[in-house]
């Protein structure tokens, strides 16, 4: 069981809601780290506030909902270490655990409604990273970082 750190603004408070239940139903350590309320904030502070911690904290995990998941997931892809996927299906999400080695997974509450991001969570959940020639990859972008 990882440790997820999760958050969200105003156009996915409400999707952070339940998938903070949905990780907690399923074992996992959760740090909601906010917002709690559907008042306007700025996605970045709440994306900077999670990739930090994932970044700062051995095998923990990101969650990032936004209204589609795009700031959200530029936003994170900034800081040094991580790797945020944004994803639609639990397809992406399996391949971007299984490939990617995503430490962060962003969704939008404005795109899929909650039994589809149930799926996908399971999906990121259940899915471990494939090594080999996805580990040269990895390094590779890796290495891209601040370029
Ligand atoms: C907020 O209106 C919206 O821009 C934000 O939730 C997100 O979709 C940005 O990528």
């Amino acid at each position: 069981m990882a440790t997820f750190f999760v958050g969200a603004d105003h156009g996915g408070v409400q999707l952070k809601e339940f998938l903070v239940e949905a990780l907690a139903d399923r074992g996992h350590e959760v740090q909601d780290l906010g917002p709690f309320a559907t008042d306007s904030v700025d996605y970045p502070d709440f994306a900077i506030k999670v990739a930090t911690k994932v970044a700062q904290t051995e095998g923990s995990k990101g969650l990032l909902v936004c209204g589609t998941g795009i700031g959200m997931s530029m936003t994170a892809n900034k800081i040094r270490g991580i790797r945020a996927a944004l994803v639609t299906d639990p397809f992406m999400a399996a391949m971007a655990v299984e490939h990617n080695d995503a430490n962060v997974l962003c969704l939008g509450e404005r795109v899929i409604g909650i039994g589809l991001a149930s799926s996908i969570l399971d999906a990121f959940l259940g899915a471990s990273f494939g090594g080999d020639r996805h580990a040269r990859r990895i390094g590779k972008m890796m290495g891209a970082e601040g370029l």
